[in-house]
């Protein structure tokens, strides 16, 4: 087939073959060996007691912590969740999101269609002449060839070649393994935010065991929804290390959304149990299954908490950017001067401290923490986008994780919002006129 005729697809294959083979490359090592991984148990699971120098969760605890997390979340060459029965019911399955109830979309599912059409034009082209043999796609795409090759002897094998190919969507262990390559020098192995790139970073790679995550379209700081994470793994963080998976065909972006969920899922599950089995002194399989249930529902109703928008943002006219201004310099009302400072640049009084010798330190701190410090947002560089949108939600719902405050569930001694949505988009375009350079204009 002459590639020049469709370009796209063919730059995706040559770009898909060439991470299959640095894969390979990586897979075959020196030794020839694949790196036998595991996931870790977090340092605050595994910490010492200051007092007396023991663990602080007794060793048996830990290691049924481990084998528990194994049997619910599987292991870094085999993830693979647990199914529990009411699952069954509804045919919600987190094992194949792409078949499950209640996982993709009918809109982001025509996505995926849409572009395996385009990636395997050449084989469906292949079965449209009732040709099985032909349509074999290449061997880079390992256990799916396996899936292939096993429809061989089916009497409806050409109908049912062309439905694996157009609902092709990566397994759990392929995303596992394209998070090996991509990002666990980054987020580590367990998602721990220690890879080995991780430690020069500054900020630090996101930590996903805490289930924290800063840029959302969420409210009550809740956990992310999947367009959350592929927003994020598409636009990558501007002014940190996060790089934009913008090139990745959508199919193995919507992996790796699911493989981060995995984690963050196994170190909720993990943190919740450590926390319980050290008031109890004890941890059963019962009690894994039950934080297991809790902390699935939380991920299961993230779409209950999006935060909903206008669809057309209110222009950003020269009273909205002063009222903006005049919001955010108010100490009564939205207070931002007390952390990003008169000038915006991020030095309010509420920043710095003095600490018990008298030296300057700063005064906040994450949730992983770390001091931290408010944005200069004269730079204009957002990690979670600069769009209207974007500030929206940051100015809205605040940033979880960090001491930024949202101001969209502020009510007053009557109970009323403080704040209505309008007064947001006059933030919103003050901020951005701050940045871009027209807020001494008003
Ligand atoms: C070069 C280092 C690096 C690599 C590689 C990297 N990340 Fe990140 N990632 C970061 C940093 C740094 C942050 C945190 C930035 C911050 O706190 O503002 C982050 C944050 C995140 C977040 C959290 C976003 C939020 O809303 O809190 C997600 C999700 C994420 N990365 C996923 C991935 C995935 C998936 C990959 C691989 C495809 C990856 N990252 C590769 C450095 C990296
Ligand atoms: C208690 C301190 C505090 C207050 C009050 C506060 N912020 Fe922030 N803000 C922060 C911190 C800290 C960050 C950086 C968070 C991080 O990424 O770690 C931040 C980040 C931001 C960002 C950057 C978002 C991005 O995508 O990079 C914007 C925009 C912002 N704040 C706007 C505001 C506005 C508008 C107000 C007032 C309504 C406000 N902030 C009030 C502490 C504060």
């Amino acid at each position: 087939m002459i590639p020049q005729a469709r370009p796209r697809a063919f730059v995706r294959r040559l770009a898909v073959g060439f991470a299959a083979r640095c894969a390979l490359a990586v897979v075959a090592g020196c030794d020839g060996e694949r790196p036998v991984l595991e996931h870790a148990l977090a340092p605050e699971t595994t910490a010492l007691d200051e007092a007396t120098g023991e663990p602080r969760l007794a060793l048996a605890i830990q290691a049924k912590l481990r084998a528990e997390l194994e049997r619910l979340c599987g292991t870094p060459h085999a993830p693979r969740y647990a199914l529990r029965t009411e699952w069954q019911a509804s045919g919600f399955d987190p094992n194949r999101p792409f078949e499950s109830v209640g996982e993709l979309s009918a809109s982001e599912r025509d996505a995926l269609r849409a572009e395996n059409r385009d990636t395997f034009e050449d084989e469906l082209e292949e079965l449209d002449d009732a040709n099985f043999d032909g349509a074999r796609p290449s061997e880079r795409y390992f256990e799916f060839v396996a899936s292939f090759d096993a429809l061989a002897t089916a009497p409806d094998r050409v109908e049912r070649a062309r439905t694996l190919l157009v609902d092709r969507y990566p397994t759990l262990a392929e995303s596992a393994e394209s998070y090996r390559v991509k990002c666990s020098h980054c987020h580590g192995v367990s998602g721990g935010g220690d890879g080995r790139t991780g430690q020069f970073l500054e900020p630090k790679p996101r930590d996903f065991r805490h289930g924290v995550f800063k840029y959302t379209g969420q409210r009550e700081r809740a956990v992310p929804r999947r367009a959350d994470l592929l927003e994020t793994l598409e636009r990558g963080l501007q002014g940190t290390a996060m790089p934009s998976f913008r090139e990745l065909p959508l199919g193995e972006r919507h992996g790796l959304a699911d493989y981060v969920r995995l984690l963050a899922l196994r170190g909720m599950i993990e943190r919740r149990l450590a926390a319980f089995a050290d008031e109890e002194g004890e941890l059963t399989s019962a009690d894994a299954d039950e934080v297991y249930a809790e902390v699935w529902e939380q991920w299961r109703r993230a779409d209950e908490h999006a935060l909903v928008l206008a669809a057309v943002p209110p222009e950003a006219t020269p009273e909205r950017v002063r009222r903006g201004r005049e919001l955010f310099h108010d100490v009564a009302r939205a207070n931002c001067v007390q952390c990003h400072g008169e000038s915006g640049r991020g030095d309010g009084p509420a920043v710095w401290t003095l600490d018990l010798d008298g030296e300057r330190v700063l005064a906040l701190h994450d949730d992983w923490g770390r001091p931290t410090e408010p944005r200069d947002l004269t730079r204009g560089r957002f990690r979670g986008g600069d769009r209207p949108i974007d500030l929206y939600r940051r100015i809205w719902a605040g940033i979880p994780g960090t001491p930024m405050p949202g101001i969209g569930g502020a009510r007053g001694a009557d109970g009323a919002p403080v704040f209505i949505s309008d007064d947001v988009w006059c933030l919103v375009h003050y901020v951005r006129a701050l940045a871009y350079g027209s807020a001494d204009d008003v």
